[in-house]
C-alpha cells in the first residue's frame, strides 16, 4: 500500500495531525525534519546556520530517494519547503496519495508565535516573510496535491476525520 503524505506551510499541523492518522489508521509515521535531524545529529536551525538552506534542501532529496526504496505504508508529514522542488514533487508522488493542509497567515503566526526552531522565519518582519513565502508556495501546494484541506479553526480529529473520509473512497486506502 501507498503511504499518506501531508505538505503544507510550517504552522499547519502536518506532524500533530499526521502522528493521529497514524494512530488511528494503525501504521507508522514518519516525519521527515526528525529523519534529517536524526541523521545528521543536529537541529534544523543547526544545519541552516552551518551548512545552508541549499545543503538542507539537497538532504531532504536525497531522503526522499532513500524513502522511496525502503519505506512501506507510513503516514508521512514533510518539511514545509519539501514539495516545492520538481524532483521531490516525482518523488512524493511515487511515494504516495499527497493531501495539502492548507493554513492562513493569521493562523500561523498564532501557531508559531514565539517559535525559535525555523530558520527562515527567524528575525524581523516574521508576517511579511510568511505573506511572501505563501504568495508563491500556496499555488505550487495546492496544484501539486491529490486533496485540499483547510486546517483553520479546526481541531486535529476533525481534520483526521476529513482525512479518512477521503481515503474510505480512494481504492488504495479503503478499510
Ligand atoms: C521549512 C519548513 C520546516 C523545515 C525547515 C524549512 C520550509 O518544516 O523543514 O525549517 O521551508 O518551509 P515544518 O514545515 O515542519 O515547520
Amino acid at each position: 500500500m501507498k503511504s499518506i503524505i501531508l505538505i503544507g506551510y510550517m504552522g499547519a499541523g502536518k506532524s500533530t495531525i499526521g502522528k493521529a492518522l497514524a494512530q488511528k489508521r494503525q501504521i507508522p509515521f514518519l516525519d521527515t525534519d526528525i529523519w534529517i535531524e536524526e541523521r545528521q545529529g543536529k537541529k534544523i536551525a543547526e544545519i541552516f546556520a552551518d551548512e545552508g538552506e541549499e545543503y538542507f534542501r539537497k538532504l531532504e532529496t536525497n531522503m526522499l530517494k532513500e524513502l522511496k526504496e525502503k519505506v512501506q505504508t507510513h503516514v508521512i508529514a514533510t518539511g514545509g519547503g519539501l514539495p516545492i522542488q520538481a524532483e521531490n514533487q516525482i518523488l512524493l508522488k511515487e511515494i504516495g496519495v499527497v493531501f495539502y493542509l492548507e493554513v492562513k497567515k493569521e493562523t500561523i503566526l498564532i501557531r508559531l508565535n514565539g517559535d525559535k526552531s525555523r530558520p527562515l522565519l527567524l528575525g524581523e518582519e516574521k508576517e511579511q516573510k510568511i505573506e511572501r513565502m505563501l504568495k508563491i508556495r500556496h499555488p505550487i501546494y495546492q496544484q501539486f496535491a491529490d486533496f485540499c484541506i483547510s486546517t483553520d479553526e479546526k481541531n486535529v480529529e476533525s481534520v483526521v476525520e476529513e482525512i479518512e473520509k477521503i481515503l474510505e473512497n480512494h481504492t488504495d486506502f479503503r478499510r
